[in-house]
């Protein structure tokens, strides 16, 4: 017989035919009714144990969290909640559990309790649905790319130079720390390391895509990339992944019609193809709110959410139209941001971002132009001089989910950039020959994948969408 999916199980009819099947126990109740679940949906299975004719030592091992192979007819379910269920012919204990240690008790844990227990965090319904979500999520960025004929390109994780200019990196090294080479300075000898230069894990994979842009004409990455910021806040990891589109001889409006119509689309993918695990979210976040002062409650259901995303435009504003609604806000007034906006040039902190979208435009906002001294080297400095031809997507509730840009393609402007900044072009001799050979206007931008997934699930904090978080001071797992 063929082993089946509690997914599958599910949708069939009860013709009383004999099914196997394989999961593991969520609950057991009057020595009667497993609740099974495999992964394979958020909804268990009913499998009714016939106890009278069951060892009582066997009954006893049937206990939440063990794993078991259960086989019997499917038939139609005599209780409510269900419409088939399992009939218990024989049932074989594949791994015992202990009822008195198992961390996943049947009952509600905090998501900081399952953080400490990630290993077994996605035997609860939260994150099952959570990470089948991200799965899909993953899947449908990888369709849209390959729809619309982009390449998918793996960009290298151990690189010799800082992408962002910010300096944010996790050193590669094989020296010895205790007693590595030193130079006639008495500085860490680094070309006797084992790359025979300096090296780092990627904060992005973009300079590498913009080459293969610049032959194969659209691309994408989407891959891990790493930043060592020290910011323990509910958005940001050590270890992210991110999507990096880069298309060539695409303008900066041209990257914003992307993004929007990227995101749209895998959004859109989800409400399709994850209703039960969507709906599974949506109640949770509902009881979420019932605990929380009413002014803190969301005014619209998680699926309303993800609807709204598809259905409205995302305003486009400038950064300096930007500045003009913060200064002029009633929390910038009344001196209820932590960084008052009073110049333009100010860097916008999260808190305003968040006001942007959620108060004063209520849907995503494109920010664009932004001035050239708060934005990395690479971007396209426009006609004025001041400002270059970035473009950060803001979404509620998750702030800044993309950033990109039109990419410098005049040779000269781009040295004068860099030299200005201290970048080396020995560093990045490849880059500059992209602008020396056949350059051409392009652009690309990057999504991070784990704000997506949290926009996506309703959930708010960064390490419960990624199966093992990386932040300052744990690497747990
Ligand atoms: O805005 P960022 O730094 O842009 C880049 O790295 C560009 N090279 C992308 C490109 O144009 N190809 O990062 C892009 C996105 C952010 O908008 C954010 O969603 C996410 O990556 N991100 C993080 N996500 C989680 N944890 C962090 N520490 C993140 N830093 C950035
Ligand atoms: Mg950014």
């Amino acid at each position: 017989m063929q082993l089946r999916s509690v997914q599958d199980l599910l949708v069939s009819q009860p013709l009383n035919e004999d099914v196997e099947l394989k999961g593991w126990v969520r609950t057991f109740r009057a020595k009667r009714f497993i609740a099974l679940n495999d992964g394979s949906t958020i909804k268990s299975i009913q499998c009714v144990v016939d106890f009278e004719n069951t060892d009582e030592s066997l009954l006893k091992r049937i206990t939440t969290g063990a794993a078991v192979h259960v086989k019997g007819p499917l038939v139609e379910s005599q209780g409510g909640g269900q419409a088939v269920e399992v009939q218990v012919e024989s049932i074989e204990i594949l791994g015992d559990s202990d009822p008195e240690t198992y961390p996943i008790q049947p009952k509600k844990h905090s998501l900081e309790f399952l953080r400490e227990n990630a290993h077994l965090r996605t035997r609860t319904n939260t994150f099952g649905a959570v990470m089948r979500v991200r799965s899909s999520l993953a899947f449908a960025i990888h369709d849209y790319f390959n729809k619309n004929g982009y390449y998918y390109m793996h960009t290298p994780i151990i690189t010799g130079s800082d992408a962002e200019g910010a300096g944010e990196m996790f050193r590669v090294s094989t020296l010895d720390p205790k007693d590595p080479p030193l130079n006639d300075q008495g500085e860490v000898d680094y070309n006797e390391d084992f790359f025979g230069k300096e090296s780092n894990l990627t904060v992005s994979g973009q300079l590498e895509a913009e080459t293969y842009a610049m032959s194969l004409g659209k691309v994408y990455t989407f891959g891990p990339t790493f930043r060592a910021e020290n910011s323990n806040t509910s958005r940001h990891l050590a270890e992210f992944w991110m999507i990096e589109p880069e298309v060539a001889f695409m303008d900066l409006a041209g990257n914003m019609d992307l993004a929007e119509d990227f995101l749209k689309y895998v959004v859109q993918y989800i409400l399709k193809h994850n209703a039960d695990d969507l709906a599974f979210l949506e109640q949770r976040l509902i009881q979420e709110d019932k605990s929380k002062p009413q002014i803190e409650r969301s005014p619209m259901t998680l699926t309303d959410k993800l609807r709204f995303v598809i259905d409205n435009q995302f305003v486009r504003v400038t950064y300096t139209e930007a500045i003009d609604i913060l200064r002029n806000s009633k929390p910038n007034k009344k001196k209820k941001f932590t960084y008052l906006i009073d110049e333009w040039g100010a860097d916008l902190q999260s808190e305003h971002e968040r006001y942007l979208v959620e108060k004063h435009f209520k849907r995503p906002v494109i920010l664009f132009d932004y001035p050239a001294n708060i934005k990395a080297f690479y971007m396209r400095l426009n006609e004025d001089g001041n400002t270059v031809r970035a473009m950060d997507i803001l979404f509620p509730g998750i702030g800044e989910i993309v950033g990109g840009s039109q990419r410098e393609e005049r040779l000269e402007v781009l040295k004068e950039k860099m030299a200005a900044l201290d970048i080396p072009e020995e560093e990045l001799w490849w880059y500059l020959d992209l602008r020396r050979f056949g350059t051409a206007i392009h652009s690309g931008f990057g999504l991070g994948f784990e704000r997506l997934v949290m926009f996506v699930t309703g959930m708010g904090n960064i390490r419960d969408v990624i199966p093992y978080p990386r932040t300052p001071l744990n690497a747990e797992f």
